[in-house]
């Protein structure tokens, strides 16, 4: 079984699919280890043993998995928790991305202006391009290649990672790691950088190149909403589901990790984003 690491507070903490964001006071677990974490397959059983955790936390992984994946993960966070653990589970959020693209679609139609028709091209592109892209990067790596984009609608639903892209200072120094190559997290959620050692890393995965989004795991297998999340984590045990804020957590000392707050200011770190948390029951 792999360590667990303690907070100073004397709590164990998990981060599941971490990629580049992540407190070395935590555990943290991703496809590629690396020394503050945990090379491990989220399709496999979790490396640890039953009631260790205090709290889980998980962000824009479990729509990389299909749905029986996902809802196994989900029991497999539920199983190393401890009684009285909190879960945290972030996706991208279904209904507000079908929102958008509803809001942007009903401007593009009366006015057609090309401002508008850029901004509705972004919606479409943030509802479907990464399920169906069969390129590292999809239509939105093309997108950001012509420039082709409104500058406030990319900022304010790509979040940090937009503002890394442009090189906007970080306001918000802390021992988080974060990703370093925002650009490439822009570009495929799942870097071309990281497809290709994910790819030799994990051959039995990969019979093509490694460049197959499909084969390497940036592409989304499905979406979430408010209600199936919280539904599905009803399912695997865990009680008290609710939507929260991105700065509102009962993971222990939340205030000092707050992993969804942007390192640019005291806004979301991935604006499109949709935070659940459960009970394991005590
Ligand atoms: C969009 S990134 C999110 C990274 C980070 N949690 C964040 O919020 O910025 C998705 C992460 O899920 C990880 N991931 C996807 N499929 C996985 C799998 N089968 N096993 C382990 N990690 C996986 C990827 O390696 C990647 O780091």
């Amino acid at each position: 079984m792999p360590g667990i690491q303690k907070t100073p507070e004397g709590k164990a903490c998990l981060n599941v699919g971490c990629g580049g964001v992540y407190f070395p006071e935590w555990t943290n677990c991703d496809l590629l280890p690396s020394r503050q974490v945990v090379g491990h397959d989220l399709r496999e059983p979790l490396p640890w043993d039953a009631v260790v955790f205090d709290a889980v936390y998980s962000s824009h992984v479990l729509e990389h998995l299909l749905q029986a994946a996902g809802r196994e993960l989900l029991a497999e966070q539920f199983r190393v928790l401890k009684p009285g653990g909190v879960c945290r589970v972030v996706v991208p959020d279904l209904e507000e991305i079908c929102r958008l693209y509803l809001q942007h679609l009903e401007t593009a139609c009366e006015t057609s202006d090309e401002d508008s028709l850029r901004r509705y091209r972004w919606a479409v592109i943030e509802l479907l391009d990464q399920m169906v892209r069969e390129e590292t990067g999809g239509e939105l790596r093309q997108l950001l290649n012509r420039g082709d984009v409104d500058e406030a609608q990319a900022r304010q639903q790509s979040g940090d990672a937009y503002r890394g892209l442009k090189g906007e200072p970080v306001k918000l120094e802390s021992s988080r790691a974060d990703a370093k190559d925002a650009p490439m997290e822009l570009e495929a959620d799942f870097g071309a950088k990281m497809a290709r050692r994910w790819a030799k890393w994990k051959l039995k995965l990969t019979t093509g190149d490694g460049q197959d989004p499909r084969r390497s795991g940036e592409v989304h297998r499905w979406m979430y909403d408010r209600l199936s999340l919280t539904q599905l984590l009803e399912e695997v045990g865990f009680e008290d589901c609710a939507v929260k804020c991105f700065d509102e957590s009962a993971i222990p000392d939340w205030d000092k990790y707050n992993l969804d707050v942007s390192r640019h200011g005291n806004f979301p770190r991935k604006p499109d984003s949709l935070y659940v948390e459960g009970y394991k029951p005590g």
